[in-house]
């Protein structure tokens, strides 16, 4: 790395003494990154400050110098927050705000760059910007997760089918279901709160790849900066981009847990289901059709869970095979990383709106559950009058098929029908068909009994709080 003063006429770089001629503008369109890496800025600036103290605190500046620098990136911060717009030449956002700071406090700006390299700098950046990203993930996270407790807390009384292989399988609360879709994102957030910890190490102070030849205090680097560890090993630290790679898994399992949610919702929109009803204000129409509601949101949702998929796939492409070390092939890294917490920023609060204004048809979703869906249960009560399952299983077979074959409800079958079936049934079968009976025999642990309801929306307020 060579510091450069800024030539008139010239673009700022941050390297070139050693060549004749400027690079050819093919590789200077290929190589420049600052229309991705802008965003990182806050980061770079931060950064510098300490590593500026840092400089100082080593004798490597003077503390005058250092705070000019202070002061100077400042500045910097105000600029491009009052909407510096980079030029043709600045080839990334480390050459941006080191280009900048020349402008404002002039010749001790060459100092900065001293014992460090972009490649520390851009993996401290980085990591950084995934650590603060995280933050405001994990908080759209928990504003859907309220949404789902909110519209948990007001199905809890009421019943719907649940399905198997898409067909009608056994009676569930409403809120069963949709909790259902509350600890996905639960485990989602752990996932990334284990990437921003991964995130959380600092790469500072690596230098190119053999570690700074001043001796910066690494520790207070680390503590100025939010992070909790100091990275153990410079050419480890300044090629990891694990940390990239957890969080795009993270989101991967996100985006493809909102499209399940999304899946669901588009099903029970549907004519055939209609089971819900789509807000106004998240719904769209058609140019043609002056009929239809459709939830573009969720379908939205549904479709770019591919994106955050793709974007995770991209990046365990571009680190496989690397030598060890910082290889430009890592700038990719920023693209898929920023696209797919890009995706998500866009997609949690349109899912968390759409679910938020839908009003759930809850005669629809009673009335959907039909009385063959309490077969199990006629199964689990020939059980619990010492029938073994196998034969109750076979019993009720018969009685559905009875009923099926007759075009009837199970509740409509003679008294003689079940007898004839087996000889264990009584009178109080008809309680079995009820599909408030079938929850009420749920309130195993997880299961969809109403206590059992209570306790899991009860633990999942209480994961939020
Ligand atoms: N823009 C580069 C990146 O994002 C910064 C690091 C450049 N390092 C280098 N040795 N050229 O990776």
């Amino acid at each position: 790395m060579n510091d450069q003063q800024p030539m008139a006429g010239k673009s700022h770089k941050l390297w070139g003494g050693r060549f004749a001629g400027g690079p050819a503008p093919e590789l200077e369109a290929v190589n420049r990154s600052i229309d991705v890496d802008f965003r990182l800025w806050p980061f770079d600036v931060q950064l510098s400050k300490a590593w500026a103290v840092a400089l100082s605190n080593a004798g490597v500046l003077t503390s005058e110098e250092s705070k000019e620098l202070g002061f100077g990136l400042d500045e910097v911060a105000r600029r491009i927050q009052a909407g510096v717009t980079p030029e043709a030449g600045d080839e990334d956002i480390h050459t941006l705000v080191d280009r900048l700071l020349h402008e404002v406090v002039g010749s001790v700006a060459s100092r900065l760059h001293t014992g460090r390299s972009r490649n520390d700098q851009v993996a401290t950046a980085t990591r950084l910007w995934s650590m603060s990203a995280c933050a405001r993930l994990d908080a759209m996270i928990r504003e859907l997760q309220q949404v789902m407790i909110t519209q948990a807390e007001s199905l809890e009384g009421d019943v719907m089918p649940a399905y198997t292989h898409l067909q009608r399988a056994q009676p569930v609360s409403g809120a069963h279901w949709m909790l259902s879709h509350f600890w996905p994102l639960e485990r989602d957030r752990r996932r990334l709160a284990a990437a921003a910890r991964a995130a959380a190490v600092l790469p500072l102070g690596s230098g190119a790849i053999a570690g700074s030849a001043f001796p910066v205090n690494r520790t207070v680097l680390m503590e100025t900066l939010g992070f909790q560890a100091v990275s153990p090993n410079s050419i480890d630290a300044v090629g990891d981009r694990d940390f990239i790679a957890e969080v795009l898994f993270a989101l991967s399992m996100l985006g493809a847990h909102l499209s399940r949610l999304a899946e669901d919702l588009i099903l029970f929109g549907s004519s055939e289901f209609g089971f819900v009803r789509y807000g106004d204000a998240f719904s769209t129409g058609s140019s043609m059709m002056p009929q239809k509601r459709n939830p573009d949101a969720l379908e939205l949702a549904r479709g770019s869970g591919a994106r955050m998929l793709g974007d995770l796939v991209a990046l365990l492409g571009t680190i496989k095979g690397l030598p060890s070390g910082y290889n430009k092939d890592l700038q990719e890294d920023k693209r898929s990383l920023f696209d797919a917490v890009d995706g998500m920023t866009l997609l949690l609060p349109a899912v968390a709106g759409s679910l938020g204004t839908l009003t759930f048809k809850r005669e629809r979703m009673k009335s959907a559950v039909t009385s063959s869906m309490m077969a199990t249960d006629l199964a689990d009560y020939l059980v619990r009058k010492r029938v073994t399952f196998r034969e109750a299983h076979g019993a009720v077979g018969r009685l559905v098929k009875e009923a099926e074959d007759a075009g009837i409800e199970m509740t409509e079958l003679p008294m003689s029908a079940f007898k004839a079936a087996c000889s264990a049934f009584d009178d109080d079968v008809m309680q079995e068909l009820l599909p408030a009976t079938s929850l009420s025999h749920r309130n195993v642990a997880g299961g969809t009994g109403p206590a059992s309801v209570r306790q899991q929306l009860e633990a999942a307020k209480a994961s939020l709080a």
